[in-house]
């Protein structure tokens, strides 16, 4: 299992693109990764062509109700896998507290789907704030 987290407190620098290209050409070499978007702005969940109607579809459901990260993958309609993001994310910070509970939770949950999941790369597009995930 390979995890890829693209992160840089600045905003527009270049990291939902990043992550974008590297699971477009990890999907077509038939690696299958699986893209997640830890922005609470959504812009990787845009691109990719999934959005998240509710909370419970996206990455924050994870963190809120305990789901497997495995419930949440969704395929692209150019077929990538997505855990997509949701606005609600950004209270992360208030249902954890700052530090590493959030961070943890979130290793957590990958680690569950090594046995689950095998040789997955999860490559992951970081939120620019400085919060729990800078
Ligand atoms: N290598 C690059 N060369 C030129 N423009 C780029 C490059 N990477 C990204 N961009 C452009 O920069 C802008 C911000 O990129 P984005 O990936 O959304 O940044 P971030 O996720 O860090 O906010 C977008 O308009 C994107 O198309
Ligand atoms: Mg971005």
């Amino acid at each position: 299992m390979t995890i890829v987290a693209v992160f840089n407190q600045k905003g527009g620098v270049g990291k939902t693109t990043t992550v974008l290209n590297l699971a477009a050409a990890l999907t077509r070499r038939g690696c299958q990764p699986v893209g997640i978007d830890l922005d609470p702005q959504a812009q990787f969940s845009s691109i990719s062509g999934i959005l998240a109607s509710s909370p419970d579809d996206s990455i924050y459901s994870m963190f809120q109700r305990n789901r497997p990260l495995q419930d949440l993958i969704r395929e692209s309609p150019s077929g990538i896998r997505v855990i997509a993001s949701h606005i609600e994310l950004s209270k992360v910070d208030a249902l954890y507290g700052k530090g590493y509970n959030a961070i943890n939770r979130l290793n957590t949950s990958l680690q569950a789907e090594k046995s689950a999941s095998g040789n997955t790369s999860w490559i992951i597009d970081c939120s620019p704030l400085v919060g729990a995930f800078p």
